[in-house]
C-alpha cells in the first residue's frame, strides 16, 4: 500500500453553483465555451470571506468538486481529441482524476449578498463550491506558457499551441 493511502482529508463545501447544465453530457467542455453567466451561491455561513473582493479583483479562481467524475480513471481520451490519442488525467482538464476537484477562471459580473454572478461556468446545476480565490495576474498569468492542443478539435488547427 501506499505511503499516501488512507490519509484521506475531508473537505467541507462552501456553497454550491448554478449553471443551467442538468448533467455532464449538457454542460460545454471548459468554462470558457459558456458565453453565458452562472451564479455561486455562497453558503452565509461564510459571507465574511468576501469582504473585500468587489473592490480588489475582477476575476475569481473557482475550485469545485465533480461528484460524478470516474475517481479510478488514470488515462482517458477526451471527446474533443480528434482519433484515439490517450493522455494521462494529470496532462488533461478531464474531470475523471483521483481528486476531481475542478478549477476555472471567471470574470466577476456582480456581488449580491451570498450570490456572484460570474461569467459561465461548465459544471452542473448545484456544483458543490470548494473555494474561491482572487486571480492576481501577477501571480497566475504565465506569459511563457504553452499548452500543445495538436489534433483538438476545440481549437484551431492553424494554432498548435495555446
Ligand atoms: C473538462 S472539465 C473542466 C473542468 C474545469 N474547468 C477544469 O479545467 O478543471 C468540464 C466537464 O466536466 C463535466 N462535468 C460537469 N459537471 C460534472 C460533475 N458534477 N461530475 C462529473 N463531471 C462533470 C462536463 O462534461 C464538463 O464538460
Amino acid at each position: 500500500m501506499s505511503e499516501y493511502a488512507g490519509n484521506d482529508i475531508a473537505l467541507t463545501p462552501i456553497g454550491k453553483i448554478w449553471t443551467g447544465f442538468k448533467s455532464p453530457a449538457d454542460c460545454p467542455f471548459n468554462a470558457h465555451l459558456n458565453e453565458g453567466t452562472s451564479q455561486i451561491e455562497l453558503d452565509p455561513a461564510y459571507l465574511d470571506g468576501l469582504f473585500g473582493l468587489q473592490d480588489r479583483a475582477t476575476h475569481l479562481v473557482v475550485l469545485y468538486w465533480f461528484d460524478q467524475a470516474d475517481r479510478n480513471r488514470l488515462q482517458t481520451s477526451p471527446p474533443h481529441v480528434k482519433g484515439d490519442d490517450v493522455f494521462g488525467v494529470f496532462a488533461l482538464r478531464a474531470p475523471h482524476r483521483p481528486n476531481p476537484i475542478a478549477l476555472s477562471t471567471v470574470e466577476i459580473k456582480a456581488i449580491d449578498g451570498n450570490v456572484i454572478t460570474v461569467s459561465g461556468l461548465d459544471c452542473c446545476d448545484g456544483t458543490f463550491l470548494l473555494d474561491l480565490k482572487p486571480y492576481v495576474p501577477a501571480v497566475d498569468r504565465q506569459d511563457t506558457a504553452i499548452f500543445n492542443v495538436t489534433n483538438n478539435a476545440l481549437w484551431e488547427e492553424t494554432s498548435p499551441v495555446r
